[in-house]
């Protein structure tokens, strides 16, 4: 997979990619991440990127010439399955949106700021709008970043234990379940006797139940879409 991020601040995404699971992914060559700073594109005298919004005076507006570039230069040399806007306005990421995304080929990000981008830019290149969350960041990149990790730890052979993004919470539509390590007593707090069994089959079901009972308790609707909200 290919990922290009446009962004005015490229500097945001040093940390989030150069550690843990994406660092190894990019190491391991899954994906390619590629940075494009929206203000290298500018062809104004002091490299402007943003201007007054027409009709308004709420604040600045990003400029469609330099994304516009940016956005032709990355088509002309290769094909992309969708180009993602990230917005509070958009369709709420969730591990579903995050497991189609996995599968595809190259993607790119755009990142906004201010007071949002020219309307002209989503009408024309954006195929995709994604918000991380209802609540608003001060731009995209945050978002791209949490995007970009749900994505790629996803790809085939990013994570050392390819069973361990199913067992994720939500990949079923279930909250994990509880989790534990040593000591199995810790000044009188007891893992649950269960677990250290060894009887596989009947820790299979504690687990079963408890996702369920997490599940239940803290994001009821997950079981509504998946039809178990009557199993007790
Ligand atoms: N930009 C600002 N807020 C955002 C959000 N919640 N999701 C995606 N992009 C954003």
């Amino acid at each position: 997979m290919r990922i290009d991020i446009l962004t005015l601040f490229p500097e945001m995404f040093a940390g989030p990619f150069d550690h843990s699971i994406i660092k190894r992914a990019v190491q391991k060559e899954r994906v390619e991440i590629h940075i494009h700073n929206i203000r290298d594109f500018s062809k104004s005298k002091h490299r402007n990127v943003d201007d007054y919004g027409f009709g308004s005076d709420a604040g600045m507006v990003m400029m469609i010439q330099p994304i516009a570039d940016c956005f032709e230069k990355l088509k002309s040399e290769r094909q992309y399955d969708e180009v993602i806007f990230l917005t509070p306005d958009g369709s709420l990421l969730d591990q579903p949106m995050a497991n189609r995304l996995s599968l595809k080929g190259n993607l790119i990000l755009l990142c906004g700021h201010y007071k949002g981008i020219d309307e002209r830019i989503r009408e024309h290149f954006i195929t995709m709008e994604i918000s991380i969350g209802n609540y608003v960041l001060s731009g995209g990149e945050l978002a791209a970043a949490v995007l970009a990790d749900s994505i790629i730890r996803l790809i085939p052979g990013v994570l050392n234990d390819e069973s361990s993004a199913l067992s994720d919470s939500f990949q079923d539509q279930l909250l994990s379940p509880p989790v534990y390590t040593r000591p199995a007593d810790f000044n009188g707090w007891k893992v649950p006797e269960i677990l250290l069994s060894g009887n596989d089959k009947e820790i299979r079901k504690w687990q079963m139940e408890k996702a369920l009972e997490r599940t239940r308790e803290r994001r009821p609707g997950l079981l509504k879409n998946k039809g178990l909200q009557q199993i007790d």
